[in-house]
């Protein structure tokens, strides 16, 4: 059998394939941490398990429509409204399994050959995967480390060209944990509108801000109605493996990417969606529990990782990572990868699986390591650090 000549197109996520790996050297007995994958180790909220319990012994077991349950919906219309100060309908809302779906489904649907889509570089593997599989043409705005992973606003007016379909934009940011700034986000919304550009906003980490506050580039003026929304109960409330995510969009475009979803997967799975409702339901203190814990891992972390030589490291205002500049090391990223995998038993991510512009960095995740496990990761990394700088 021949595999298509489309799939040569499609890149991938590279975390899946070291947590893949790390398993491996756990079935041989070697003890690794895992700082690889973008997952946070908390138990899923109590009222969230018991919910889905409930609806399991209740026989929410069957198919739902394909848009997604409607008492869901309502609930995350309700939920988007708030948070984000606009009016979000129930049809508005398309539910996935986990937000990577609504990544792949609405550039499916909007995204012809040809056309250009601005990406945040480094970034999210799977914008410029789906783009470049879609034929379409994948244009890295560069985040730099000299500017602390701001956007160079007058960088993103220069790639703009008739082909300019759509921004992506990511705050807090994978996978340096940067935030877009109230400026930053007015500027891109003027140049979307001038431009008849589509945004399409990844607010996955919207709750794990540790200074300053969550704004969507959606709340601006006249934005929602350009401006695609996708968010999930993965880092919310540490249910990656659950599958449970969202989009927010206009109705017509709701109905298509609901159509894709049918021709996919038919619908989310039920259960959880009744699990999805109680976890809006319940109180912020739940998440509030989860940021402050990842805040205190990420100052230890900043202050334990820079003790070793010839590393830089901004502290990251969001999200679960630290983007690690290990450039004055001389080592590749894919070389100190390696050796912090093979030798310290540290699993990380090279800055290069996030884009060209990620290359020189490493990405390290705080959400599965409580502080002892980070001092215990520094401490390994020191180990073999010598040889790094060999
Ligand atoms: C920026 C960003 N978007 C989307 C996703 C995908 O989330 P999910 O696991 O809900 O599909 C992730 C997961 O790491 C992410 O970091």
């Amino acid at each position: 059998m021949q595999i298509a000549d489309r799939i040569s197109k499609l890149g991938t996520e590279q975390a899946f394939h070291v947590l893949a790996r790390a398993k491996e050297m756990e079935r041989k007995g070697i003890n690794m941490v895992h700082m690889e994958i973008g997952d946070t180790d908390f138990d899923t909220p109590r009222v969230v398990k018991e919910a889905c319990k409930k609806a399991i012994d209740d026989n929410k077991t069957h198919y739902l429509p394909s848009q997604g349950l409607l008492e869901f919906r309502q609930e995350i219309a309700k939920f988007i409204s708030k948070t984000r100060g606009i009016a979000v309908e129930p049809e508005e809302v398309v539910v996935t399994p986990g937000a990577k779906p609504i990544i792949f489904y609405t550039l499916m649907a909007t995204v012809n050959p040809g056309d250009e889509v601005i990406v945040p570089n480094p970034g999210f593997p799977t914008y410029e995967s789906v783009v470049n599989f879609i034929g379409a043409k994948a244009v890295p705005l560069p985040l730099l480390s000299e500017k602390k992973f701001n956007f160079d606003l007058n960088l993103l007016e220069k790639l703009i060209t008739k082909k300019t379909k759509y921004i992506i934009v990511n705050s807090p940011h994978n996978p340096t944990g940067g935030i877009l700034t109230h400026e930053s986000l007015v500027r891109i919304a003027q140049l979307a509108k001038e431009n008849d550009m589509w945004v399409l906003s990844d607010e996955v980490y919207d709750k794990f801000i540790f200074e300053g506050k969550f704004e969507s580039i959606s709340s601006l003026p006249n934005m929602k109605e350009r401006t695609i929304i996708l968010n999930a109960f993965t880092k919310t409330y540490s249910m990656s493996g659950w599958r449970l995510g969202y989009g927010v969009m206009n109705r017509d475009l709701a109905k298509v990417v609901s159509n894709l979803v049918n021709n996919s997967i038919s619908c989310s799975p039920n259960f959880t969606q009744w699990a999805g409702i109680a976890g809006l339901r319940a109180p912020e203190s739940i998440v509030t529990k989860f940021r402050s814990e990842l805040k205190k891992r990420r100052d230890a972390f900043v202050t334990e990782i820079k003790k070793l030589p010839k590393v830089k490291c901004h502290t990251p205002p969001g999200g679960i990572y630290l983007f690690l500049d290990i450039r004055e090391t001389g080592k590749t990223s894919k070389e100190v990868f390696e050796i912090l995998f093979e030798e310290a038993h540290v699993a990380t991510l090279s800055g290069a699986a996030f884009g060209k512009y990620g290359e020189g960095f490493l990405r390290l995740s705080f959400g599965s390591a409580p502080v002892p496990r980070i001092k215990e990761a520094v401490k390994r990394m020191a180990g073999v650090w010598p040889k790094i700088l060999k």
